[in-house]
């Protein structure tokens, strides 16, 4: 998968995309993954790509004619791509969001500074806007980060075992089970039993039983939309009832 970053701080994004799975799928040709200098495609001296805005007040507004030629270049490089431009004001970023775009023959991800882009360069060129969070960053390049690393983790072959992604939190609508790790006892903590078991399916059991208990404990909005088996019923009954005990 190609992805694109249009950005005015390149550097911001060498170390991220220098380490762990990103960096091994990129040197594997999995992920291919281009940063490019916004500045680049600025025609004064200075390298201007901000300007006031029309009508006075704070701060600074992207200016278009850097962003529409760098776009119009991207995109012609890459014509499947989707144009995306990371702004508080986009879809909310969530794990359906992610495997939509993970199936996408590539992006293009365009971060935003200052007050964010003149409207006509979103009106022209932009497929969609996400946001990661209601909540306002300083720029778009966090927010670019946070879409390359989930979307990576969609790319097959980007993480080794594939099952682990499986059971990740919010694949199958609900959160991840719990972790251990050696040793067996822990300042007086034991590892449920059925994990040192060697019992396949009781362990698989015991996954989906405390999987459910933790989305109930921690995030019972989720149980409403996730895919629950007549079995998962019966066992969230039971949690709830306090007749399932966590060993
Ligand atoms: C200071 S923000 C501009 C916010 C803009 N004035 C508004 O209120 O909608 C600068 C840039 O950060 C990025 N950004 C801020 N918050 C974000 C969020 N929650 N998700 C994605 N990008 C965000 C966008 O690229 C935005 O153009």
């Amino acid at each position: 998968m190609r992805i694109d970053i249009l950005t005015i701080f390149p550097p911001f994004f060498d170390s991220p995309l220098r380490e762990g799975i990103i960096h091994r799928a990129r040197e594997r040709g999995l992920l291919d993954l281009r940063v490019h200098d916004l500045r680049a495609w600025a025609t004064d001296r200075h390298r201007v790509t901000d300007d006031a805005p029309y009508g006075g007040g704070a701060g600074m507004v992207m200016k278009p004619e850097p962003l529409s030629a760098a776009l119009e270049q991207l995109r012609t490089e890459h014509p499947g791509a989707r144009t995306v431009l990371l702004s508080p004001q986009g879809r909310v970023w969530n794990q359906g969001l992610v495997r939509e775009y993970g199936a996408l023959p590539g992006l293009i991800l365009v971060c935003g500074r200052y007050e964010g882009v003149d409207e006509r360069v979103i009106a022209t060129f932009i497929d969609e806007e996400v946001s990661i969070g209601d909540y306002v960053l300083t720029g778009g390049e966090t927010a670019a980060l946070v879409v390359v690393e989930t979307v990576a983790r969609e790319v097959p072959g980007v993480v080794g075992q594939p099952e682990s992604v499986r059971q990740d939190s919010f694949f199958d609508g609900l959160l991840d089970h719990p972790h251990y790790t050696r040793p067996a006892e822990f300042r007086g903590r034991s590892v449920p039993e059925a994990l040192l078991s060697g019992d396949h399916a009781a362990i698989a059991r015991w996954r989906r039983r405390e999987a459910l208990r933790q989305t109930l404990r921690k995030r019972p909005d989720l149980l409403e939309k996730a895919a629950l088996t007549p079995e998962d019923r019966a066992l969230l009954e039971r949690i709830k009832a306090g007749d399932a005990d966590e060993t």
